[in-house]
């Protein structure tokens, strides 16, 4: 879940790596660094913490040179220090490397015994050892990267340049993605097309196994059994222009404030404002027939799959299993013949949902994914993939991508019970205008950031908190508790509202925050009164409601967010909205880094 790129430029490297890195530090921001190629060798800059310390170190002193690799680093190996920090070089060679190498510790009890002197604790220098060995051994570089591929174990993407040979730059990709860029008389690699933006639109992708050898004449790609092979040059929909925090403090704050065009431009993809229907592409699977569906991801894209099972049980009647992808993939789970999976992922790249992929697919599993980058290895490894509409996400906690997750699994549940024939036309047509609804609810719900400001001052003060809910609310819930820990730092919990007198009602006092999802509807009557539970024991209750459930809930709630009413369907997109709302008050009251919380990564390509 590093960033990695490279360039074999006109002009002076530092400069474009540096962009391009500033598009990649969504990956990783605890150290950076470039390496470039200049007449007597290799030249390098490294810096600890985010890429404005590489970048004051750049202005301090510069870096010559048009062919270089950059890195921006989420640390495995070893602490984020300047030491540790890529591009890892000796006098021959520098590497940049995103991922893992497993047999790193045999590797370097092998090259020590032989006399290695290591200089850090990262697992990539294991790699520039072992090619420094071949390269001192007298092999060319094209020859001694693929001889040092074929000893690392793991999944990753790496770039090497090497001393004496400014206009080569090698790449290798194993389980974490990989692009090639095509400008003119200019090369470039870089972990997605995202950071090739605005350097080129002409991105050719390495498939798992392969390596490149890039000159500034083109690329020349082979496969793990270093067989020349050909990978397509696509022209590619990201746009570098996109990526931009606009009059906003935050990129958190305008990407939640994106929510009702992302939703509007989303449902379009997938209903039929005219004919009020479900307009699904062609599946890999026959929904009518499918005994069985696996939903399955990580963090806030298997929250979104979490109340995707509610609803297509409920409106399909497919059983339905959800579980977060590393479980799953260890789990061993019984596949029924015939069964299908749902993977969500908003990067298409996070490791451990990638590896549930594969087992899925062993498992005979037909896999529609649903992703937010058309061009990820998710995407493309899938069965069929549905796209979310949410645009580039910068920021590191999920809002607009998570709930364009959630329109795509209401679209898939309503289209799965028409196909079923569990639901009517009419319900059909109901449930369509419900969720056609939903970005101007979503609107709504964004003029009451004030109001949601003020509730945050409360709960900045806290120490715990709870969030709950009922039913699809559950997983929002759990959602908000999770966006509330990792932007702010503030413990809290999501439960089941049902659950909390089995257990976490005993840390209920007056310093708890209970926050609840609680619109009017059939869980109402429910959910107030484990609320009530919690008010009489001191609980501060504050909760998000609708016009019809506010009179109830003013009687012993602390707050009452009264939000529009929009029927228990389309509920969880909408109560999604408030809670990322409120966890992006409370960091920036806390002065946290919102866009970059400490410890994280947006793309998790490591297990
Ligand atoms: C939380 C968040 C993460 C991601 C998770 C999966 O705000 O963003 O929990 O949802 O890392 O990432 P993707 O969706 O890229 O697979």
């Amino acid at each position: 879940m590093c960033g990695i790129v490279g360039v074999i430029g006109r002009a002076a490297a530092a400069p474009l790596l540096l962009d391009a890195l500033r598009r990649l530090e969504y990956r990783g921001y605890d150290s950076a660094g470039i390496a470039t190629l200049v007449p007597d060798g290799i030249d390098r800059r490294r810096a600890e913490g985010k890429l404005g310390n590489l970048a004051a170190v750049l202005e301090r002193t510069p870096l010559n040179g048009t062919t270089g690799i950059g890195h921006t680093r989420w640390a495995t190996h070893g602490a984020p220090t300047e030491r540790n920090a890529h591009p890892h070089a000796t006098s021959r060679v520098a590497v940049v490397h995103n991922g893992i190498i497993e047999n790193h510790a045999e590797l370097r009890a092998e090259l020590e015994s032989e006399g290695a002197l290591f200089e850090t604790e990262t697992d990539t220098e294991t790699f520039v050892r072992l090619l420094d060995k071949h390269l001192a051994g007298g092999m060319a570089p094209v020859a001694a990267f693929a001889a040092t591929l074929k000893r690392v174990h793991g999944a990753f993407a790496i770039a090497a340049v090497f001393a004496g040979h400014p206009r080569l730059l090698l790449g290798a990709r194993q389980g974490a993605p990989l692009a090639v860029g095509f400008g003119e008389g200019e090369m470039f690699l870089g972990s997605d097309a995202l950071a090739l933006a605005p350097l080129t639109r002409r991105i050719a992708y390495l498939e798992e196994g392969d390596w490149v050898v890039i000159t500034e004449e083109g690329a020349n790609f082979f496969d793990a059994a270093d067989a020349p092979v050909q990978r397509a040059v696509v022209q590619t929909a990201v746009s570098g222009a996109a990526v931009g925090k606009g009059n906003y403090r935050h990129f958190m704050e305008k990407e939640l404030h994106e929510h009702p065009a992302v939703l509007g431009d989303t449902l379009r993809q997938y209903l039929d404002p005219g004919t009020l229907e479900v307009r699904l592409p062609r599946l890999p699977f026959d929904p009518a027939k499918v005994p069985r569906l696996t939903l399955t991801a990580c963090g806030s894209a298997f929250l979104a799959a979490h109340v995707g099972r509610y609803w297509i049980e409920k409106l399909a009647r497919i059983p339905c299993d959800a579980d977060v992808a590393s479980e799953l993939r260890y789990r061993d789970p019984p596949l029924p013949e015939g069964g299908a999976a749902i993977l969500v992922s908003q990067s298409g790249e996070t490791a451990d949902t990638m590896a549930a992929l594969k087992l899925l697919k062993e498992g005979g599993q037909k896999v529609l994914s649903i992703v937010n980058v058309p061009e990820s290895t998710m995407a493309r490894s899938s069965d069929a993939a549905l796209l979310t509409v949410a645009g580039p996400e910068v920021g590191v906690a999920s809002t607009k991508a998570f709930t364009a997750q959630l329109a795509v699994l209401a679209c898939l549940a309503v289209g799965f019970g028409r196909a079923r024939k569990q639901i009517s036309q009419v319900d059909e047509g109901r449930l369509t205008q419900a969720l056609l609804s939903v970005p101007s609810f979503a609107a709504e719900i964004l003029d009451r950031d004030a109001e949601i400001r003020a509730l945050a001052a409360e709960v900045a003060k806290a120490r715990d908190v709870l969030f709950l809910g009922r039913g699809s609310l559950f997983p929002i819930a759990l959602e908000g508790a999770l966006k509330l820990k990792e932007i702010s730092y503030i413990h809290a919990e999501g439960y089941a509202a049902g659950e909390m007198k089995h257990g976490p009602i005993a840390l209920i006092d007056s310093a708890v925050p209970v926050i609840a999802l609680c619109p009017s509807g059939p869980l109402f009557e429910k959910t107030c009164s484990n609320l009530q539970e919690a008010a009489a024991r001191g609980g501060r209750v504050m909760a998000f409601t609708d016009a019809q459930g506010a009179p109830a809930l003013r009687r012993f709630a602390e707050h009452v967010i009264e939000l529009p009413t929009v029927g228990a369907f389309s509920a969880p997109i909408l109560h999604a909205i408030p809670v990322q709302l409120l966890a992006y008050h409370v960091a920036v009251l806390k002065g946290t880094d919102v866009d970059q919380p400490r410890n994280l990564a947006k793309s998790v390509t490591v297990e």
